[in-house]
């Protein structure tokens, strides 16, 4: 399954990137803002425990979101500012890091660097902001799949149609919560219309 944010806010944050005088610190910053959007539109997924608190008026049993059972999965390098996004509003949930890096030359991912706490029992979320053929998702899932995730979620900005489907016919399983999908991909296989490559503009590698 796969759910293209309706938020208008939303929206207008992903065409600030599409802007390319958004420059790097106001592009990451617009994606940490667009995540944690997106990430509170996944929050019915999200386990609640009821947690004995300390208010004003002495203790009170409430519903928080269960964080210590959630592990955030980024796909670097683009994927870093969605999760300081996230960091933000969950401050204490685990996080755990996949560097993967796609040849321009065949778009196929190559994975260089992983470091993921333990994964069973957690509900992973991972994070790629751009899902142009989906390989590097795809390959992304089945990595943490073999480490031993049993629920993963997946928290996207942009994707082209043909990415979404791969991914979604690929990872049945696995419930992907999309900001924008766009029109299509060109023939480098980049999303169009698009913003261009997430990491260099996020980097500022692309001038
Ligand atoms: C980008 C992006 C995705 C991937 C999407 O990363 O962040 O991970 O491309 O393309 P795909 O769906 O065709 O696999 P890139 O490999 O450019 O690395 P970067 O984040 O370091 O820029
Ligand atoms: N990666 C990006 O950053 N942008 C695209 O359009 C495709 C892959």
């Amino acid at each position: 399954m796969y759910k293209e944010s309706t938020n208008v806010v939303v929206k207008h944050l992903v065409n600030r990137l599409r802007d390319v005088r958004t420059a790097s610190n106001e592009f990451r910053l617009t994606i940490e803002e667009i995540s944690r959007i997106v990430a509170s539109e996944a929050l019915s997924e999200f386990k609640t425990i009821t947690t004995n608190i300390e208010t004003w008026q002495g203790p009170l049993d409430v519903e928080m979101i269960e964080v210590q059972k959630l592990v955030l999965i980024p796909i670097l390098r683009a994927g870093e500012p969605m999760l300081t996004g996230i960091l933000r509003t969950l401050p204490y949930a685990k996080s755990g890091f996949l560097a993967m890096k796609r040849d321009e030359e065949t778009a196929e991912s190559k994975l260089f660097y992983e470091n993921v706490p333990p994964l069973e029992d957690k509900t992973v979320i991972i994070l790629d902001p751009m899902v142009a053929t989906g390989g590097s998702l795809i390959d992304g899932i089945d990595y943490l799949k073999n480490k031993g995730a049993q629920k993963i979620i997946s928290l996207n900005i942009l994707g082209a149609p043909e990415g979404v489907e791969a991914v979604t016919k690929a990872h049945p399983d696995v419930n992907m919560y999309i900001a924008q999908i766009d029109e299509r991909l060109d023939e480098k296989k980049y999303i169009r219309p698009g913003l261009g490559d997430a990491g260099d503009r996020a980097f500022n590698t692309h001038i």
